[in-house]
């Protein structure tokens, strides 16, 4: 599910400049969650410019006040707009239920976010029960309290706070013993409770995704929003004649406001390749 952000056809940045084709995206998290989603970007629109952020030094969002989360939200956009962005991608579930409105409203430039996938989840059910997989933040957030409300009414909605999870993946445990006996422990009551549908509302949970089909099994529907978030970029940059020209090679630079040497290590090993990491301190 996305939320959709505004459609103008002349779009200008704060100081009036109008924005071109040539300019990067702008794409954050919390931390290293975000690059399930970078990767989709990136697939989907590999000509693009592409600016990754891993906000490792304020990770995980998810059990912080909504505040904090929102003034995180707010110094990344300050720093991706001196970056010369001419979109922005909040690749973290709990950062757009903290601040996507707010951004919105204080950067002229499209900010696209992203929600659990509650409706694609109704609408995929057999059982007429999903379980939706989040931090506490997402959770507990008025945001998601409304797509529950307009969207979960023809199913069980179950949900399963993945306290632990945004650790385990920072730390590159995608496969311990630790993160399996948390996955069982989220997972098997939702099993239980006729669970056929799983949302993963979290774009860290994806790197989980070969533990969790072998507890869920291969029945299970499990849904992320990675790939509907980079189509919603490709529309919205098309809309705005902001997609750079498909016949070059866009690049990919990366920065962590976390340890230099540890974002290092767990962004080169997420993206398969070793990549270049610079620090920030915002
Ligand atoms: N990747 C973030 C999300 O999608 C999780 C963040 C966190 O708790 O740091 O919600």
């Amino acid at each position: 599910m996305i939320r959709l952000g505004f459609k103008l056809n002349v779009l200008i940045e704060p100081e009036g400049k109008k924005l071109n084709s040539s300019q990067p995206i702008g794409i954050f998290d919390s931390g290293v969650g975000g690059l399930s989603v970078l990767e989709h970007i990136h697939r989907l629109l590999p000509a693009e410019d592409l600016i990754y952020i891993a906000d490792s030094a304020y990770m995980p969002y998810g059990s912080r006040h909504l505040n904090v989360v929102k003034e995180r939200c707010h110094l990344l956009a300050d720093f991706f707009i001196r970056q010369d962005v001419k979109a922005l991608v909040v690749a973290c579930n709990t950062a757009t239920a903290a601040a996507i409105e707010d951004l919105r409203q204080n950067f002229q430039i499209p900010v696209i976010g992203m929600e659990p996938a509650v409706k694609p989840a109704v609408e995929a059910t057999k059982a007429g029960v999903i379980g939706v997989l989040a931090t506490n933040g997402t959770l507990a957030s008025e945001k998601f309290s409304r797509l529950v409300k307009r969207f979960g009414s023809d199913a069980e909605v179950v949900f399963q706070p993945g306290e632990g999870l945004v650790e385990q993946v920072e730390a590159g445990h995608f496969d311990s013993d630790d993160t399996r006996k948390m996955l069982l422990m989220y997972l098997e009551p939702l099993l239980q409770q006729g669970m056929d549908t799983l949302v993963l509302g979290c774009t860290h949970y994806p790197f989980l995704m070969p533990l969790i089909r072998q507890i869920a099994g291969d029945d299970v529907v499990i849904l992320d929003t990675g790939d509907a978030i980079a189509e919603e970029l490709k529309r919205q940059l098309e809309a705005g004649q902001l997609n750079a020209p498909e016949d070059v090679k866009g690049c990919i630079r990366f920065f962590s406001s976390g340890d230099r040497e540890n974002s290092l290590n767990i962004i080169s090993r997420l993206w398969g390749v070793d990549v270049a990491v610079d620090t920030i301190k915002l």
